[in-house]
């Protein structure tokens, strides 16, 4: 069966689709929340042309997510690795890691002839939407939050849905993902093992006020720190407001 309609056809009547509703919808997210069905993309799982492992090198080598993904705190996209990186800890005449594994033949290829190893892309929001990184790590959301469990898997795959109605039920509500931004890419976070006079103190309380506000919050939530205090403390300090407003995700 071949397409009845050139390309172009199938695109336009979305974008026709988005400005109609986007004129006529004032304030009613209501009705649009429900257009994206919520589990589509769960658990798709490409294969990859090297079988790289995010259990083994975050999960059991330790390595940092922004010694590969070194540009998702400063730009809008996240990008993967060049073979460069690779190389240095897996290159014969660099770091020497399993230097004659087979599973790396493509790494040492790519070093010589310098063509790129084509990732396959496993999350990618559809055109009409615009996504940013750098505006939600630095603002205390985690790649936990919208990628999950990373650091045990194996083959990375959709984690969440990432469609409108799951984007938007952590814009209305934060202060359920919210974390310091020193753990951001601590996959193995918990709220219970931060340090309630240290958090306070980077939120910038000090003398009597921070000694204050520590016991009032160990009064209210107990000996451990809990989500609901460190979300609703950074949402509060920080002023943090995401916007539900059409433009800001579809411009
Ligand atoms: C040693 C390098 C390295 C480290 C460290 C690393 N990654 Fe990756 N990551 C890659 C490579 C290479 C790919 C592309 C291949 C793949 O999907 O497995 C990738 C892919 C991904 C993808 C899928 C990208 C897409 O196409 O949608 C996500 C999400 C991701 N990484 C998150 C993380 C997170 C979160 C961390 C830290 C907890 C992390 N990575 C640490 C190298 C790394
Ligand atoms: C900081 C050093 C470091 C970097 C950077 C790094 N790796 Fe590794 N890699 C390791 C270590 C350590 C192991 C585990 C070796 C072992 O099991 O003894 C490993 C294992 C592997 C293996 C399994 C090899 C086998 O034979 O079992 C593959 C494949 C691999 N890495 C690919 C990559 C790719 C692709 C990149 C770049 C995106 C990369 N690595 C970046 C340190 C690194
Ligand atoms: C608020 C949700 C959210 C957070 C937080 C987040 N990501 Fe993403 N990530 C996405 C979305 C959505 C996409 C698809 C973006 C697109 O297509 O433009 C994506 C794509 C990616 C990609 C693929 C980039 C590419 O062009 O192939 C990588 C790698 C990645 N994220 C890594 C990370 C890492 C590492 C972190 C934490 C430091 C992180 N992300 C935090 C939602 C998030
Ligand atoms: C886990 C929580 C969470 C999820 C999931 C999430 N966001 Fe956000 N988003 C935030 C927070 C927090 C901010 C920062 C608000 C602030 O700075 O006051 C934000 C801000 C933004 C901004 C504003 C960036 C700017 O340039 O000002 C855009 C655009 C955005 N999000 C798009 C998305 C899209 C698209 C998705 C789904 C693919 C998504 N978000 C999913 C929490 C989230
Ligand atoms: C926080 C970000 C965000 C906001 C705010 C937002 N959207 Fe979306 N919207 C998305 C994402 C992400 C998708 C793509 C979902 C997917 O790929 O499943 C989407 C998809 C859509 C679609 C296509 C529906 C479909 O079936 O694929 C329409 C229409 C739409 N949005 C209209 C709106 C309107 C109207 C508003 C304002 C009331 C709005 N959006 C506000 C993120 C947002």
């Amino acid at each position: 069966m071949g397409n009845f309609f050139p390309r172009w056809t199938n695109w336009l009547p979305l974008q026709i689709a988005i400005a109609v509703v986007m004129i006529g919808a004032g304030t009613t997210v209501g009705l649009t929340y429900y257009f994206t069905p919520k589990y589509t993309k769960v658990g798709y799982e490409p294969t990859q042309p090297v079988p790289f492992s995010h259990k083994i090198h975050v999960g059991e080598v330790g390595l940092d997510c922004r010694i590969c993904h070194s540009f998702v705190e400063v730009s809008a996209h996240a990008n993967v690795p060049t073979n460069q990186t690779c190389y240095n800890c897996h290159g014969p005449d660099r770091g020497q890691i399993k230097k004659d594994s087979e599973k790396l033949a493509m790494v040492r290829e790519a070093e010589k002839t310098g063509v790129t190893i084509q990732w396959t892309k496993v999350h990618k929001a559809p055109d009409y939407v615009y996504f940013n990184h750098s505006a939600h790590v630095n603002r205390g959301v985690s790649c936990q939050s919208c990628h999950g469990q990373v650091n045990e898997m194996e083959v990375v795959r959709h984690a969440e849905p990432q469609s409108m109605s799951w984007c938007l039920d952590c814009h209305r509500a934060p202060e359920k993902k919210l974390r310091p931004l020193e753990q951001i890419t601590n996959l193995t976070y918990k709220p219970g093992d931060l340090d309630r006079t240290a958090f306070y103190a980077k939120l910038g309380f000090k003398g009597a006020q921070l000694e204050e506000s520590v016991a009032r919050a160990t009064k209210q939530y107990g000996v451990n720190v809990t989500q609901e205090e460190v979300g609703l403390q950074i949402k509060d300090h920080w002023r943090i407001a995401p916007s539900e407003s059409c433009t800001t995700c579809h411009r």
